[in-house]
């Protein structure tokens, strides 16, 4: 018997109240059994990346009917990345949890999953995985390809780019302007491999969505085909009991972290994947990431790190592609929604364009992974793309310039007087989860215009912060414990020698320990940290964990289950 029966099923005052007040038209037979499928969609006006959910939630809609399920459409807290101040990571986990509880709290027996926009994805599967019932995900796809004087030009990327030439006098400031509705001129999310995309992709890898369907673009029509069929697996799943605990296990976790170092995927993926195996209970640590991913070649020639943009690397053969290349790194047990192998489905989908899905034995880059530092600037850990960064400058000792909060750096960033070169790091601190509240993405500072017009595009810089997808540079970020939550990056002073050694997996800050032991954090420092007062951010505050173990509540990790026992009524 399927979960709803609990509401719906049976004679008697309660199971007709259920009925009831869902008839509106439906006709008997929806309520003699058969499964109910929520679509927990993220559609809303205010997440521009997400508007088009509710088409692609009408296809889920009719093939659940098909299969003979019912589908009910379950509107869920929606975040965008560009509205959502000051970061719509700070809602991540309350999107989690709130879709956690309404799954929990009504008839359902499975449920589609529709995200894009980047914490849209993530949050879905943990929801999905604390209250673990059968769950399928359709990521509503990248836009289309971006352009700026016959140029692709990627969402994100591209704005970092331009307005840095802006601010290096040598784009106009009307030009820039006019490239909005060029960059952004379909449905859908961004178009580089940023966080969306990435995490898109990471649904795939991780075995929730129907192999083959993770970037697929928002306006190909195959992605409506792609609900169509995900609706009718969803019906499939309920009457099979198939949960998200028995499709991701820490083989899919694997393929997903040797997946992230082929696709150059975005560093955010390393707190959205550990937050997600906090829900289902799988050990995961920030050094696994190092472990299965350092030596992971990258393949796909993406923005920000390469050329191409997401409708390129569909049409290149898409991820299937991709993993097909790197098929003997990945773990052959792990499953997916459909209940055959994730490596089942490889060996038919080819390369079509190896300038965009480089072949194996020609990787754009070897060791392509995320790398995990630590040292004593960061004993809990740090993280850097090497990909994203500048050779050079992966080894490099600097004197450290210190920012307390972003408004710091715009208050003093082109100050002339700022004691600057191209040598220096700096350190941006007050920007973990707990700091800022909400662990912006803030870590790819700009750099002052004196050094731009010196021509210098890159310097190290240090956060507990995050960085879009969509960004670049030789940029450490999520440094652990943030200075917020007592961390030695708020001891660091103007000055200091600070240690960079990649291909070492260290971050060091030379000050003489017993001079360290000594410092305090700055009152002006204090006085930067976020004020846990009321309302969600009182909570977040009082509960959230480090970007080390993924930035959820401590009361949200782990899963309740489906289990409701009491009655409404
Ligand atoms: Fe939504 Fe980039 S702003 S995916
Ligand atoms: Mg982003």
């Amino acid at each position: 018997m399927v979960r709803s029966q609990g509401w719906y099923g049976g004679d008697g005052r309660d199971p007709y109240i259920h009925r009831a007040w869902m008839r509106r038209g439906v006709p008997d037979h929806a309520f003699d059994g058969r499964p109910q499928i929520a679509i927990a969609n993220t559609a809303s006006d205010l997440t521009p990346c997400n508007m088009h959910l509710n088409e692609v939630a009408e296809y889920v809609k009719q093939g659940v009917w098909e299969a003979g399920g019912v589908p009910v459409n379950l509107p869920v807290v929606s975040l965008g990345e560009t509205l959502v101040k000051p970061t719509a990571m700070l809602w991540r986990n309350m999107a989690a949890m709130a879709t956690e509880e309404m799954l929990r709290a009504n008839p359902i027996d499975s449920v589609v999953l529709l995200g894009g926009c980047d914490k849209t994805i993530p949050a879905l599967l943990m929801a999905a995985a604390s209250v673990d019932l059968p769950a399928v995900v359709v990521p509503g796809g990248p836009m289309l390809n971006g352009y700026f004087r016959g140029e692709r030009m990627g969402c994100g990327t591209g704005v970092w780019q331009l307005s840095e030439e802006v601010r290096a006098g040598t784009l106009a400031a009307a030009e820039f302007e006019a490239t909005d509705k060029t960059m952004i001129r379909s449905k859908g999310h961004c178009n580089t491999m940023g966080t969306a995309s990435t995490m898109g992709l990471m649904a795939e890898a991780l075995g929730m969505t129907i192999p083959g369907v993770a970037g697929t673009p928002a306006a190909d029509s195959r992605l409506l085909e792609a609900a169509h069929t995900s609706g009718r697996l969803a019906v499939e799943l309920a009457l099979e009991d198939r949960r998200i605990s028995q499709v991701i296990t820490r083989q899919s976790f694997h393929n997903a972290i040797v997946a992230l170092a082929g696709i150059g995927g975005s560093t955010n993926a390393v707190v959205h994947l550990l937050a997600i195996a906090g829900r289902l209970g799988i050990e995961l640590t920030l050094e696994d990431f190092d472990r299965i991913g350092a030596q992971v070649p990258l393949l796909v020639n993406l923005q920000p790190a390469g050329t191409y943009l997401m409708e390129d690397l569909f049409r290149a053969g898409g991820f299937l592609a991709v993993l097909d290349q790197l098929r003997d790194l990945l773990d052959p047990s792990a499953t997916t929604v459909t209940g055959r192998a994730l490596t089942d489905y490889l060996g038919i989908q080819q390369v079509w364009d190896q300038d965009v899905i480089a072949p194996r034995g020609e990787p754009l880059q070897d060791d392509a992974g995320i790398a995990v530092l630590r040292g004593n600037l960061a004993p809990r850990g740090a993280i850097i793309k090497p990909a994203a960064a500048t050779p050079e400058l992966l080894v490099h000792t600097g004197r450290a310039v210190v920012f307390d909060s972003i408004e710091d750096v715009h208050a003093r960033l082109d100050d002339p007087d700022l004691d600057v070169d191209a040598d220096s790091v700096f350190v941006l601190r007050g920007c973990g989860p707990k700091g800022y509240p909400g662990m912006p993405e803030v870590g790819n500072m700009p750099l002052p215009q004196k050094l731009l017009a010196q021509g210098v595009r890159d310097v190290v810089r240090i956060s507990d912060g995050r960085m879009s997808g969509t960004a670049y540079g030789t940029v450490v970020l999520h440094v652990a414990p943030e200075a917020a939550a007592g961390g030695p990056l708020a001891l660091v002073q103007d000055g200091d020698l600070i240690t960079l050694d990649v291909p070492a997996r260290r971050l060091d800050l030379l000050v003489d320990p017993d001079e360290l032991a000594a410092r305090t954090p700055s009152q002006r420092q204090v006085d930067a940290f976020a004020v846990a007062d009321r309302g969600w951010q009182k909570l977040y505050i009082e509960h959230v964990q480090g970007a080390d173990s993924g930035a959820d509540l401590d009361f949200l990790v782990g899963s309740s289950g489906s289990d409701v026992t009491r009655e409404s009524h």
